[in-house]
């Protein structure tokens, strides 16, 4: 038995619904619900993921959990409460801005993370970690995913909770999302206990393919497959299915995801100029380290022959150059 641990479980589930009140069924919700149509977050998905709205007050949460007896240094320690700056006493923690509760494996709301209504700093505000929240071994929507999850032995990996959301709508019903970009070795280990592999669906911009890059080697290693789910134009996944829809983000994205080694070779083809020669030599050099790695030597034939018509060289002297960088490699 831990008391403490259960008291703070209780105010964070009885913290979520009054957030999700607020939102609903009071004024102070209605600049953020519209913000949430606006961004077309459905009545549904704002129900299925409990989003709520604290109001831009000092005291809203407080008040309410002071009512309900709770201690008031412990909802400080859970992360639920912010010190005063000055003097003693305390205030709400999340203040003006969208709520997006986070839950541990088995449904418990563990921490909420604040999202501000448009622009501002910091776009996001996270519950300080605590007994029951760790940021690097979380995993969101993972308590409503793990069926279909178990059942594919497959999961979505994403970036954001708006990723997450809007996917489960458009029909993904396998995705989870770290809190950010940086995936940890507890985060690997927990996937690999459930799935056999993953769809990186990461940002499309600059960022998100960088974390992809970093992700691929550390899923690889715990021995899940990896698949990226590559989305054009540096739109995000919540993005995409605003501008394009459901069925063309189930097509076109997930459907559609490439092999690991695959989007290696489009990361690097981005980021070399393959009209001028340098750029040409150089992305082929880059390309071949890649397609040495592979075992299988009908696969090496694949993406060998596929750089051979796109750049218009002989397969046979590509294929040399492969053989003799894994000879070295020996
Ligand atoms: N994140 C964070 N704090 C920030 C920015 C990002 O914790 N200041 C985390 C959040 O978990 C966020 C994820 O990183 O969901 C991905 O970041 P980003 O792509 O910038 O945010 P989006 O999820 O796309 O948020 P939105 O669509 O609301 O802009
Ligand atoms: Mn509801
Ligand atoms: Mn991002
Ligand atoms: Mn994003
Ligand atoms: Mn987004």
């Amino acid at each position: 038995p831990d008391p403490e641990r259960d008291r703070l479980l209780s105010a964070y589930e009885l913290s979520a619904k009054f957030y999700h009140f607020l939102l609903k069924n009071t004024e102070y919700g209605t600049a953020a619900m519209n913000y949430l149509r606006s961004r077309n977050f459905s009545d549904k998905m704002i129900d299925q993921f409990q989003i709520g709205f604290a109001p831009d007050r000092w005291d809203t949460l407080l008040q309410f959990l002071e009512k309900r007896g709770f201690d008031l240094a412990e909802m400080e320690k859970g992360g639920l409460l912010s010190a005063r700056g000055e003097g003693k006493g305390y205030i709400d923690r999340f203040r003006g801005r969208v709520i997006f509760p986070i839950a541990n494996r088995t449904g418990k709301v563990v921490a909420f993370a604040g999202r501000i209504l448009g622009d501002g700093q910091p776009k996001y505000l996270n519950s300080a970690e605590s007994r029951i929240f760790n940021k690097s071994r979380i995993l969101y929507n993972l308590h409503q995913s793990k069926a279909s999850i178990r059942k594919m032995r497959q999961i979505v990996l994403f970036e954001g909770y708006g990723d997450v959301i809007s996917a489960w709508e458009a029909g993904v019903h396998n995705g989870v999302a770290t809190m950010g970009t940086s995936l940890t070795e507890s985060h690997v280990a927990l996937m690999k206990s459930l799935a056999d592999e993953i769809v990186l669906s990461y940002d499309g911009d600059k960022a998100g393919q960088a974390a992809a890059l970093k992700a691929i080697p550390m899923l690889e290693e715990s021995g899940l497959r990896v698949k990226v789910a590559v989305l054009p134009g540096g739109m995000d996944p919540d993005e995409f299915i605003s501008r394009h829809g459901a069925e063309s983000f189930m097509e076109r994205i997930i459907d559609s995801a490439v092999s690991a080694i695959k989007f290696k070779l489009i990361y690097l083809k981005k980021n070399h100029i393959l009209l001028e020669e340098d750029g040409k030599i150089a992305y082929v050099k880059e390309a071949l380290q890649i397609i040495a790695t592979l075992h299988s030597s009908t696969e090496r034939e694949v993406y060998l022959r596929e750089i051979s018509s796109e750049l218009e060289l002989s397969y046979d002297s590509l294929k040399q150059d492969c053989n003799l960088l894994r000879a070295s490699m020996q």
